[in-house]
């Protein structure tokens, strides 16, 4: 088999064989096939599609380039949550004792920032102690004694796609639908879950910006689950707007743990509940909606997610205190500017994406992946899109420790809130369930 011949099929817009894709996968990862061919296949594949079948056997060869995550010794039946991306989504680290206190075992592989996004693992280092590192024994033992681990994703999962991915990022061809569904669901199949939730973002702030392309990205993921036979559900959630109102890292962890009480950001809560209903059904937990999502309102109002949260927390070398003492316990910023409405109306826009950029110049996220974060700083938004505002009320608070950025931040974080004389619709933040 040749490379050359593989792309030209492609190139032509023919369907490749299991055997051609995985002759491709394993050469290039194995330093047999060069960059220049892979991209040049990658390119073809951007314009000529692959079709649900290739994307399938993709998937399955990037999953298996690395290392498998063997969680059979984990009892039960584990669900996997994952999150296409966004500004402010904090979901994980409610989702993961929420679901653990009603006995789903939780073992998951988060990772970190990178640009406008923010990743779970950084914000649950703003816990003082926390460690993200442990042996793959020590992860194991915690699921199955307190039912729930978070720990970074190691380099050996999925290596095919890391080095793709790096390749797409510089030739243009990161935002093909079947590109991105294997890629995302090369890692989960790899890491060893039953079961996929996948919460697809849609909106300015995410990689999907139509609903169209979010339904489609949703589908083929989906579909890839299915056929790894990994019962799989995706929820299409709005990233127009940052998601509740904590960006950066302790203060979307403060904000973590006030939705875990039952005070959260509507928006937010309702993501929260609505995530963790399907993460019990898809777990076994009753296959009855309305049952479950009594059984996740229950969980909240009864403190028994928060106290699985200290748990978590302490067993990972956190202080479990942050649970009663969010403020006192989460590094904070020095100081904090105001950003006031500067005539009335109804709020139409509050861009995600843009929102993330100034957090991240701010200090709370990385524009390279060696850049170091400050867990102090971000923006916790005062309003959402549809509220109305009178001139000099206050929109967002910036949390700042470094002052030689801050008039651009300012500048840009202005231009990115929309103010409309006539009334706003508020956002729905779930859009669609695909099973
Ligand atoms: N996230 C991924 O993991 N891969 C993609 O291709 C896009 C987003």
């Amino acid at each position: 088999m040749r490379m050359y011949d593989i792309i030209k099929k492609k190139r032509d817009g023919g369907p490749l064989t299991g055997e051609e894709i995985r002759f491709f996968v394993d050469g290039y990862v194995k330093g047999d096939i060069p960059d220049y061919q892979a991209s040049a296949l990658l390119m073809a594949i951007f314009f000529n599609r692959l079709n649900r079948d290739e994307t399938a056997v993709l998937t399955q060869a990037m999953a298996d380039s690395g290392e498998s995550i063997d969680l059979s010794s984990v009892k039960g039946i584990k669900v996997d949550k994952h999150s296409t991306g966004g500004v402010g989504d904090k979901t994980s680290l409610v989702l993961a004792p929420l679901v653990a206190a009603a006995g789903i075992p939780v073992a998951k592989m988060s990772g970190r920032g990178l640009g406008h996004t923010g990743g779970t693992i950084d914000k649950l280092e703003s816990i003082p102690g926390f460690k993200a590192e442990m042996t793959k024994a020590g992860f194991i033992k915690s699921v199955n004694s307190i039912g729930v681990a978070i720990i970074g994703q190691t380099g050996d999962i999925a290596p095919a796609d890391k080095k793709l991915y790096g390749l797409r990022d510089v030739t243009a061809t990161v935002d093909d639908i079947s590109l991105i569904a294997s890629s995302i669901m090369s890692k989960k199949l790899a890491a060893g879950a039953d079961c996929i939730l996948l919460d697809v973002k849609v909106g300015k702030g995410a990689f999907m910006k139509s609903m169209d392309q979010a339904r489609k990205l949703a589908e083929v993921m989906v579909e890839i689950g299915r056929a790894a036979h990994r019962e799989t559900i995706a929820v299409i959630s709005d990233m127009e707007q940052p998601l509740g109102f904590a960006v950066g890292n302790a203060l979307e962890v403060k904000e973590a743990i006030e939705t875990l009480k039952g005070e959260g950001p509507e928006d937010f809560d309702k993501l929260c509940r609505e995530l963790g209903t399907l993460m019990l059904v898809l777990g076994g937990i009753t296959r009855d909606t309305s049952e479950a999502r009594a059984i996740v309102d229950d969980l909240i109002a009864s403190g028994r997610a928060l106290n699985k949260f200290r748990e978590f927390v302490r067993n990972q070398g956190g202080d479990p205190e942050v649970a009663d003492r969010p403020e006192e316990i989460l590094p904070i910023a020095k100081d904090t500017v105001r950003i006031a409405a500067d005539r009335e109306g109804y709020i139409s826009e509050l861009r995600a994406e843009e929102i993330g950029i100034c957090a991240m110049h701010l200090g709370a996220g990385r524009a390279n992946k060696e850049d170091t974060i400050d867990p102090s700083v971000g923006i916790v938004m005062n309003r959402k899109v549809g509220d109305f505002v009178r001139e000099g009320d206050s929109i967002a608070t910036l949390y700042v420790n470094r002052k030689d950025n801050l008039d651009t931040v300012i500048d840009m974080f202005r231009s990115s809130i929309g103010i409309s004389a006539t009334p706003v619709s508020r956002i729905e933040i779930i859009k669609e369930i695909i099973r």
